[in-house]
């Protein structure tokens, strides 16, 4: 079965972006190209230089596109944390607006090694191998059951962190945890039944080790910081979370550089832009998407 990422929120990214004739815009999170699509087709006269780490998305998605949108597409490979240097390499010193659509595309949680606990596969969750050595089997299987708890709490909210951590610590003493059903099956013993009778027991779990595994909100942070760096003035940067902590990052981000002395941004969404009810319809993705969008300003 093939799955096909249905990209989030296009109508606002459109509208708080504003892509102009002649100007250049980042897609910082390619996926399946579906946002650098709508930006081209909305302004034919703009460019796109669109980033991704996963190279299987861009060998599978780009070819395409770039072939279509002739001369105004260009996507290349890193880690959009690295923005300065990923763009440098792409020769682009500045753009005039910037979109992130941060964490995982449904090919990735679908198709890539160890994201779902409905399918047997390694457990290993990186979406980038070339920027991570660490996957989610080393991370079970070594830390401290304290650590893991921690991160179970924290980045998946988890209310069992600790009864799941000392089970899993427990289960390591007679085997490794390999597959993504080895560990699904120790968290489903761990918790209560009547806890997750709407969701998979190991939603959480997994939702926390993939953020850990990929660093993703330390990613988020200096991405914020150099895309306010690297924008014109009056650049817009327009971010898509999917996750309470990551929207509370763009947000304390939005917040903490006012336009004053130097660079700064100014919130162009008065609160967090959700989607309608008929995307909800039709895109049960969506549910989650929180979009929020500034504008660079450039005091002297
Ligand atoms: C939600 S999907 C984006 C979907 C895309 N907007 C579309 O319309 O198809 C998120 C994408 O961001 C990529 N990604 C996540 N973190 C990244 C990072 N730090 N650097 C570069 N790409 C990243 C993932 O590999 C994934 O393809």
């Amino acid at each position: 079965m093939t799955i096909i990422h249905k990209s989030v929120l296009v109508n606002e990214v459109l509208t708080y972006l504003d892509p102009q004739p002649g100007k250049l815009y980042i897609d910082a999170t390619f996926g399946a190209g579906g946002h650098t699509r709508a930006i081209l087709e909305r302004e034919p006269n703009c460019r796109v230089v669109a980033i991704d780490w996963d190279d299987k998305s861009i060998a599978q998605f780009a070819p395409p596109l770039v072939e279509e949108f002739s001369g105004r597409l260009q996507v290349v490979w890193g880690n959009f944390a690295h923005l300065y240097k990923v763009l440098k390499n792409a020769k682009i010193a500045s753009f005039d607006g910037i979109l992130a659509d941060f964490g995982t595309s449904q090919m990735q949680i679908f198709e890539r090694e160890g994201f779902s606990f409905l399918v047997d596969t390694p457990l290993d969750m990186r979406m980038s191998p070339s920027h991570h050595r660490q996957t989610a089997a080393d991370i079970v299987n070594s830390m401290r059951a304290e650590d893991l708890a921690d991160i179970f709490y924290q980045l998946g909210g988890e209310t069992f962190s600790r009864q799941i951590a000392k089970a899993i610590v427990l289960a390591r003493r007679n085997k490794r945890f390999v597959t993504t059903l080895d560990l699904a099956e120790v968290v489903k013993q761990a918790v209560p039944y009547r806890a997750y009778h709407k969701i998979h027991p190991a939603t959480k779990v997994f939702q926390a080790l993939r953020i850990y595994v990929n660093k993703e909100l330390d990613n988020i942070t200096s991405f914020l910081s150099s895309a306010m760096d690297m924008g014109n003035s009056g650049a817009r940067i327009v971010c898509i979370s999917f996750h309470s902590l990551e929207d509370r990052i763009v947000k304390e981000f939005f917040k903490n550089h006012p336009c004053q002395v130097g660079r700064g941004v100014e919130p162009i969404t008065k609160k967090v832009v959700t989607a309608g009810d008929e995307e909800l319809a039709v895109n049960p993705s969506s549910r989650s998407a929180r979009l929020r969008a500034a504008k660079i300003c450039i005091n002297d």
